[in-house]
């Protein structure tokens, strides 16, 4: 599977203080915002540069600006507007779809209850953002709709995936990159990581 793993210091602080039952929520929303920053950082590291020609106040000059196409950030609701915060904040002129899906408590099948996305998908570079990739029916099932809506350049960005999802999202959509903070141990009978850190979207927003 082609999944990268985040293991830059501060993220590896952040994600730890985030796992403790004890954190709260205000410090929970927070410390998800400046991972998402940092998971953006690396998320973007392929992005197209080209020369332009600037004039500084000293003299004139070639200098890289991002050029090619331009980005959304697809955000699976609820969780996925965690990271999606931090992701704006560095590249505040992105566009945003979303996905509205909650897995269903007996079958954890991902049921759709919204969908949103900008006309033109279809030249744009896609950044799918959920804080958990547990069985990853909710990843695959998103990923699904933005191809349908003419997404072709995708990759997932996560805080934690189990090694079941890894498999299960690489064997569903092999291109589609994964980027995630950790992946921990397995899953519970329940769909939860374990040891993970609970359920993202309840710790967020209750
Ligand atoms: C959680 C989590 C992911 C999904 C991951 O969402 O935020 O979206 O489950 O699980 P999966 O990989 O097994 O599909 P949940 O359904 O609890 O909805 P919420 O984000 O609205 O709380």
């Amino acid at each position: 599977p082609n999944v990268t793993v985040i293991d830059h210091p501060l993220v590896q602080h952040k994600l730890t203080i985030m796992r403790r039952r004890e954190t709260s929520t205000a410090s929970f929303r927070q410390l998800l915002r400046e991972i998402a920053m940092l998971l953006c950082y690396e998320a973007t590291r392929d992005l197209e540069l080209e020369l332009v020609d600037i004039e500084t106040p000293i003299q004139a000059m070639q200098a890289p600006m991002l050029t090619g196409k331009k980005l959304v950030f697809a955000s699976i609701l609820r969780a996925g507007e965690g990271l999606l915060d931090g992701m704006l904040d560095l590249v505040p002129a992105a566009r945003v779809a979303h996905v509205g899906l909650y897995r269903d408590p007996n079958t954890l099948a991902a049921v759709e209850y919204y969908f949103k996305a900008p006309d033109d998908m279809g030249n744009r570079r896609v950044i799918v953002l959920d804080p958990m990739l547990a069985t990853a029916n909710s990843a695959i099932a998103a990923i699904d709709r933005l191809k349908e809506a003419g997404a072709t350049d995708m990759k997932f960005v996560c805080l934690l995936a189990s090694p079941e999802g890894v498999e299960n999202l690489s064997g569903h959509h092999p291109d589609v990159p994964i980027v995630s903070a950790a992946v921990d141990e397995c899953l519970n009978d329940h769909g939860y990581i374990v040891p993970g850190l609970g359920d993202a979207g309840d710790r967020m927003f209750g």
